[in-house]
């Protein structure tokens, strides 16, 4: 019971402690360009989760002047962030929250 009880514990901290800071790095700096699950700007979370891999999401956010061709577009408008690994990481999880959601 014990051990359940652990293993529930731990399930629930981690899940707790990654989609917000998704959330909150996404409100910080994404919100202004991107949309979960409607076009905005930029694409909507939604369709990038369906399209692309956490590697690429993650390469594009870290260098979307490097990535842009490679993904189809002519040119980029988005902006270059210098986000923390934690920071990168939980956006990128963040996005895929939306997989399958347009
Ligand atoms: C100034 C507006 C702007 C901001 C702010 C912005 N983006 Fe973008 N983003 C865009 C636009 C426009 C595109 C389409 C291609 C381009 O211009 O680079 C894009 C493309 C993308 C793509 C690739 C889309 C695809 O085709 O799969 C990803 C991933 C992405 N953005 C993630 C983010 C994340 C994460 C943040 C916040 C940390 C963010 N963007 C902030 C405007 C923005």
């Amino acid at each position: 019971m014990k051990f359940v009880l652990h293993i529930l514990f731990v399930i629930v901290t981690a899940s707790f402690a990654q989609s917000p800071d998704g959330k909150i790095v996404f409100e910080k700096y994404c919100w202004g360009c991107h949309h979960q699950t409607a076009m905005a700007f930029g694409p909507p979370f939604s369709q990038i989760a369906d399209t692309r891999s956490p590697e690429e999401i993650e390469a594009y956010i870290i260098s979307p002047e490097s990535m842009y061709k490679s993904f189809g577009y002519k040119r980029t408008v988005m902006t270059q962030f210098h986000l923390g690994d934690e920071e990168r990481k939980s956006i990128v999880q963040y996005i895929l929250l939306f997989k399958g959601k347009q």
